[in-house]
């Protein structure tokens, strides 16, 4: 199955489940003081949960573009380090306002991966909220009970606070969750070492796929919990490792989402791919067919790098792009912006911004980057008068 096909499943599931399929909100959010970018399918939901606002529909379902570099949920650090972690990555999502809860969720969930996508039973293991005295919260019994109906008890796995109790920021709608992860690992390393030993573990191939948080909470500013009007749920599925999960990879990078990114950075640079996790010219190319992404639909949704602010997070990313191929991929000329093109052709279909500012997105990344390269020029220039500065200097204190 192609990403495409894949992502279609899921928004067709949905559909046959009576929800609303509606588009990605920007990933650049301008409208809320608590987040810079959207960093979960829900953040456009956000007043729908809270009881502000009155939802389109009670069941809604979309893809979401989103963006985790700063605040709450921040994983730019290990982007390129290792296989399945992004800047930007799509989040696949279904909600009920109000509408249903745990019980639907995880029967929608359980069908969707086992009978259409066909995910063995045997890889998957799901994980509850065990509870948190010092907030005065219980055990998720009920997401315990419901998944019992599925999956064999000793799959079940009981979560902390931090890993089972979602929440968007330091303040908004939050609650208990229960995520699906997958095995991928070969059946002699199963042998070795039971799944259940790895779940949160860090494993690149033991993974969260999917998150169903039950939304029954809003965390006020000052850090208290208070019950929302409703009970809701807000669920996100990872693209990028569900297309690894089905595509048979053991890397995000090894799926139809990245490989053609891949193929033009081999193309402009002279460099092979090998997917070698530590190997400083494969970090390179992660971290570059990684960021264009980000930076492209974050300028493709209104947000130019700069000097403040989103803007300012959006040129890091770009410079942290540029500064790891002028290192270690030999890439002293501007290249990145000649991505653009492959990312319309591969998600445009999907995506409309990214056709229609095409060649806007180009243009503001060809002149970051000739302005960064520059800078890079010019700082090494002055590294290098230094070093002979201090050279001679020395020469002229120290006896002959
Ligand atoms: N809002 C659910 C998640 O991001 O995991």
């Amino acid at each position: 199955m192609t990403s495409q096909e894949i992502r279609q499943q899921f928004l067709d599931f949905f559909k046959s489940k009576e929800h609303l399929i509606v588009p990605s909100a920007p990933i650049v959010l301008k409208d809320d003081p608590t987040l810079m970018f959207s960093n979960s399918g829900m953040t456009q939901f956000k007043d729908y949960f809270l009881g502000y606002k009155e939802p389109k529909a009670p069941r809604i379902a979309d893809t979401q573009k989103c963006l985790r570099v700063s605040g709450k949920h921040n994983d730019l650090d290990d982007v390129g380090r290792d296989t399945y972690h992004h800047t930007m990555f799509e989040m696949l999502g279904n909600w009920s306002f109000g509408d249903y809860f745990k019980k639907e969720a995880i029967d929608f969930a359980w069908e969707l991966l086992t009978e259409v996508y066909k995910i063995p039973k045997e890889n998957l293991y799901v994980t509850i909220f065990e509870g948190d005295a010092s907030e005065n919260l219980e055990r998720d019994q009920a997401a315990y009970d419901f998944w019992k109906a599925h999956i064999s008890e000793d799959r079940i796995i009981n979560g902390n606070k931090k890993d089972n109790f979602w929440e968007m920021g330091e303040s908004g709608p939050c609650g208990p969750c229960s995520e699906i992860h997958v095995d991928l690992r070969s059946e002699e390393e199963k042998a070795k070492t039971p799944g259940v030993q790895l779940i949160n573990q860090d494993h690149p191939q033991v993974v969260e796929i999917w998150n169903n948080v039950f939304m029954e909470f809003n965390r006020k500013a000052d850090g208290t919990l208070e019950k929302l009007p409703a009970q809701h749920v807000d669920t996100g599925m990872g693209f990028e490792r569900l297309c690894m999960a089905l595509q048979g990879k053991k890397s995000n990078y090894d799926t139809d989402v990245f490989t053609p990114l891949i193929a033009k950075v081999e193309e402009l640079s002279g460099k092979k791919y090998e997917g070698i996790l530590e190997n400083e010219k494969d970090i390179a190319i992660r971290v570059v067919v990684d960021h264009i992404r980000a930076v492209a639909f974050a300028i493709a949704d209104g947000q130019l790098p700069s000097n403040g602010g989103a803007g300012y997070v959006i040129r890091r990313i770009l410079r942290r792009a540029i500064s790891y191929s002028y290192r270690f991929l030999d890439m002293k000329e501007p290249f990145l912006y000649e991505l653009v093109a492959v990312l319309k052709n591969q998600m445009g279909a999907f995506f409309p911004e990214i056709v229609k500012q095409e060649k806007l997105v180009t243009e503001v990344i060809k002149e970051e980057e000739n302005s960064f390269l520059k800078t890079i020029e010019s700082g090494l220039i002055r590294v290098e008068k230094l070093i002979q500065q201090t050279i001679s200097e020395t020469k002229k204190v120290l006896p002959s």
